[in-house]
């Protein structure tokens, strides 16, 4: 009998490619994907603990899957919920304690060994035995060793993940202790993988990590290569045509990478590079190892080499300590820098970090007036980036159809999305076009083909 699973994905692109690989080793032992966990006989929640807003999101959704849970056995049927990512990681048992329903608990690093966990849990099941299992370590390598060949078929567009974790001890951040240390995956391993995706159809990869350009690793004469390098090997491969990598931080954007921004065309002119604050005071007691002034003459530097690059940032306010003219120095950045997008972030203290306990904790009201006026500004900022691409002409990676007719989406190489409505979207999903830009709204573009689109040769 085929059983089906439904995944959930919060939080950050690294969990959607997590979900992915699950998806597939669970396919390998006969699981289907359900859109929707109503009929699903395994719910995974795979969870973000980034913000104490997505923490608790998770808890909310299990007390709906236990209802759920509750209607099914009625029926005779048996769903097994299980707690997966980095809140399993941060939370472990107390998951367990404070939602006895979940059976089954496991961080971003041991679900490899998911068929075993499920086995395990059935067993328990059948001999009643209480069935809850916590499975947090911390074995990285053997994970990527694990998956490498299980990936499901990708889209056009499909997500790679090159390395994982982190050593910065950024003072708000959970993600240390959750995803633990840095960790780079070889060489070898990422081109085979990224020959694989081309091969399968996808014609964009992102390169992830949580600290992405941090990625370093030797090729086959022994040379080190840092995220620059690697590109540049991609870069070659065929059917190939666009490459993007996410999340950066401003300490590791190396020469060799503001380079490669300049000189490898399937390079995207799209850039994610948190800044967190404008105030050297709070850089300095968030930990970040830079000033805003680092940060600005990093910026010219990947400019110069890149004149049209799209600048995107994340941004926290209220973190603790932060007076009204730390606030104004991170508006004055924003000014500066002209970002394409952003987003930003109240301070939400996280268990287990230091800044949770530092003094000058911000009252909520003053948190809520500072993201409001950050996000004014911001928000003009990326309603003034869309408005200049009307009347340019820019390839469009066609992804998806829309909600309405004939209508299809994709991204052009700023990431903007792009909405065409067309007669051939047959033609058109899964290859780039060439698009003139029409109109512009606050979240996407509208454009029409230059050409029809079998007249475009399939780039
Ligand atoms: N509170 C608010 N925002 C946070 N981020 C990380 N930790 C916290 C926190 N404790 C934001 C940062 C980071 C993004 C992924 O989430 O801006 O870059
Ligand atoms: Fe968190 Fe800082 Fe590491 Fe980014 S660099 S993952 S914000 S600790």
């Amino acid at each position: 009998m085929t059983r089906k699973v439904h995944i959930k994905s919060y939080g950050c692109q690294m969990n959607v490619y997590d979900s992915s690989r699950m998806a597939g080793l669970l396919a390998e032992i006969g699981y289907r994907l359900a859109e929707t966990p109503d009929e699903a006989d395994l719910v995974i929640l795979n969870t973000c603990h980034i913000r104490e807003k997505a923490s608790e999101k998770v808890y909310s959704d299990i007390g709906r899957l236990r209802a759920l849970k509750e209607k099914g056995k009625a029926a005779g049927r048996d769903m097994t919920i299980a707690v997966a990512g980095c809140v399993a990681q941060a939370e472990g048992e107390e998951i367990i304690r404070r939602a006895p329903v979940v059976e089954l608990v496991f961080g971003p690093q041991t679900y490899h060994r998911l068929p075993e966990l499920l086995e395990s849990v059935a067993k328990a099941k059948k001999s009643n035995r209480p069935a809850a299992i916590v499975d947090t370590e911390f074995p990285v390598e053997e994970k990527f060793n694990h998956l490498a060949k299980k990936a499901p078929a990708p889209g056009p567009s499909a997500f790679l993940t090159i390395q994982e974790g982190c050593d910065k001890f950024c003072t708000f951040c959970v993600v240390p202790y959750t995803r633990g240390g840095e960790f780079s995956r070889t060489i070898e391993e990422i081109a085979l993988e990224a020959r694989g995706l081309a091969a399968r159809g996808a014609r964009e990869i992102t390169l992830l990590g949580q600290n992405v350009n941090a990625f370093h690793g030797l090729d086959k004469d022994r040379n080190e290569l840092g995220l620059g390098g690697l590109i540049r090997r991609l870069a070659g491969i065929k059917g190939l045509a666009r490459i993007r990598y996410t999340t950066s931080h401003p300490r590791d954007m190396e020469d060799d990478l503001i380079a490669a921004h300049g000189e490898i065309e399937a390079l995207m002119p799209h850039l994610h590079l948190p800044v967190q604050s404008g105030s050297d005071r709070i850089l300095k007691t968030m930990n970040r190892g830079h000033s805003a002034g680092d940060y600005l003459k990093l910026v010219e530097k990947i400019r110069k080499s890149r004149p049209d690059i799209a600048l995107s940032s994340d941004f926290i306010v209220g973190f603790p300590g932060e007076r009204e003219e730390d606030f104004e120095k991170t508006l004055e950045l924003v000014r500066e820098i002209n970002y394409a997008q952003a987003y930003s972030f109240k301070y939400s203290p996280r268990p287990g970090t230091p800044a949770a306990n530092a003094p000058g904790q911000i009252p909520e009201a003053v948190k809520a007036d500072r993201l409001a006026a950050l996000q004014q500004i911001l928000n003009a900022q990326k309603q003034a980036f869309n408005q200049a691409s009307v009347g340019k002409k820019m390839t469009v990676l066609f992804e998806r159809h829309g909600k309405h007719k004939g209508q299809i989406v994709g991204r052009n190489p700023y990431m903007q999305a792009v909405h065409v409505v067309t007669e051939d979207a047959k033609n058109c999903l899964g290859s780039l076009k060439e698009v003139e830009i029409l109109a512009a709204g606050p979240n996407s573009l509208k454009g029409k083909l230059t050409l029809p689109a079998r007249a475009q040769s399939a780039a």
